[in-house]
């Protein structure tokens, strides 16, 4: 049977739909697919991309077909500035292989378990700090905020035996500028990163200070001033400082700083938006905030959780899916075709890109009844067991897939059960709706901001 050719959005534009992508990423991917469904390419400045949005597809390039793609995408090279050949854009698949191999140990639910009480007592210590602001009654609490140092405050706690309270706030304002410099230069790439602008040189600024960040993690531990066991077993930075592979080779310390830069990026930026968004849609969801509150009083009767609360807390865990399918923080991934394909019939050339957009495919309205409510109960285990898998892929799906997973999750369901056993975060009567902004990440415009009260 003869293949066809893509449908292409755009056209009409000069530039291959770019300056339409530029001025409302979502909203021209969205406009895409209502014309041309599924699967449909656009140039954008003459860059082949196609934007895949049908589970089958996804799970064809995830999964199935996962050998005839790799990293080398667009989306990659944007960021590699900042992420190197750290594990989240590494394109080289053996490369990728070995890193993942070394690391994957320290992140099975099991060797999670035992970070459970690091991200309960960082979040009550957290409420404390909140209790004790002066005028805490009437101040806005910046939950983003709070909630970003908080999040690095547990990964570098839990991964690397570091305190890093201090410097928490300069690596999150850090990433900020590099998340919104680089989000919009995936958006139109001009001028080039290399060019000395003035919005170039406080990107390199930002990922200068991101890297001053890591070295202080690492060489605390190089001179023996962090001791690597705050629990019974190794962290992982004394086992990737020591680890080898199947060949002896060990980890240079080049690698090991961008290794740990990515697990610190992965982990803080995506579990804060998650957060900052689950407690402001529950503030503006009452019914949904009443059936969580109901849940921790029966299940917790007001004690800190424990890892072992995690399979009772089950409305928790839903509240926290519906989150991570509404406004999906890793909302879009890429691949590039390392040779030619075929998907649904249609000719996807070599050297594609491959777009996968997690914030379209959570709202296709073949999957989700009413894609635009807030209602936890999209995850009972019945509707789950409706959908296909790769309907829902907030973590990604394949080799591939979050490595942090069960981390994050572990991390969301306590640090939310923590919080809410004696608190409310509550919206300020009048105050405008917070918009999703499709940065690298999709990150809460100008932060969540609620005012903290007793429940
Ligand atoms: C809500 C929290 C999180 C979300 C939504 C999330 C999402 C994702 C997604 C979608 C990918 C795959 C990207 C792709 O296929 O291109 C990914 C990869 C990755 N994530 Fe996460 N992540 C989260 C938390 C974490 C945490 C807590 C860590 C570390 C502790 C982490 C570390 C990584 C790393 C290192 C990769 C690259 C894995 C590989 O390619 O082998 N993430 N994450």
């Amino acid at each position: 049977m003869a293949l066809q050719e893509l449908p292409t959005a755009g056209s009409k534009d000069l530039f291959g739909g770019v300056l339409a992508f530029r001025r409302d990423q979502l909203g021209f991917l969205a406009d895409g697919v209502h014309r041309h469904g599924d699967l449909f390419q656009f140039r954008p400045l003459g860059l082949p991309m196609i934007l895949v949005n049908h589970p089958d597809h996804i799970r064809h390039v995830l999964v199935d077909a996962e050998a005839r793609y790799d990293k080398n995408a667009t989306l990659f090279k944007v960021v590699r500035p900042v992420l190197r050949d750290g594990l989240i854009a590494v394109a080289d698949k053996e490369r990728w292989r070995r890193q993942r191999h070394m690391m994957a140990p320290h992140f099975t639910p099991r060797t999670v378990s035992a970070f459970a009480d690091n991200m309960t007592s960082e979040t009550v210590h957290m409420l404390k700090r909140w209790e004790s602001r002066p005028q805490q009654d009437a101040a806005l609490l910046d939950v983003t905020d709070e909630i970003g140092q908080l999040a690095l405050r547990i990964v570098n706690r839990s991964l690397f035996s570091a305190d890093v309270s201090q410097a928490a706030q300069d690596f999150e304002r850090a990433f900020g500028i590099a998340n919104s410099e680089l989000g919009s230069f995936f958006r139109f790439p001009f001028p080039p990163l290399t060019w000395p602008t003035p919005r170039r040189r406080r990107l390199r600024q930002a990922i200068d200070s991101m890297d001053r960040f890591v070295s202080g993690v690492i060489r605390k531990r190089l001179d023996g001033e962090d001791a690597g066991h705050s629990s019974a077993a190794p962290d992982l930075l004394t086992l990737l400082l020591h680890t080898v592979d199947e060949d002896g080779v060990g980890m240079d310390v080049e690698q090991l700083h961008h290794e740990v830069l990515n697990l610190c990026i992965g982990a803080f930026e995506t579990t804060t938006n998650t957060l900052s968004w689950a407690f402001y849609l529950l503030a503006r969801h009452p019914e949904a905030e009443a059936r969580l509150h109901e849940e921790v009083d029966r299940v917790l009767a007001g004690r800190v959780p424990r890892f072992e609360d995690l399979a009772r807390l089950t409305y928790t865990r839903m509240v926290i899916d519906e989150t991570l399918r509404i406004y999906s923080p890793a909302y879009q991934t890429m691949r590039h075709a390392r040779e030619e394909d075929v998907i649904a019939g249609y000719r996807i050339p070599a050297g594609s890109n491959i777009l996968l957009n997690s914030y379209l495919l959570h709202r296709h309205p073949d999957f989700w009844s009413d894609p635009e409510t807030f209602d936890p109960d999209n995850f009972t285990p019945e509707r789950v067991a409706e959908r296909p898998k790769h309907a829902y892929i907030p973590f990604g799906s394949g080799q591939r897939v979050c490595i942090g997973k069960h981390f994050a999750l572990t991390e969301l369901v306590l640090v939310l059960a923590t919080v809410a056993r004696g608190h409310r975060l509550v919206l300020p009567a009048g105050a405008p709706a917070v918009e999703p902004d499709p940065l690298i990440t999709l990150h809460p415009r100008g932060g969540v901001h609620l005012r903290l009260a007793h429940r």
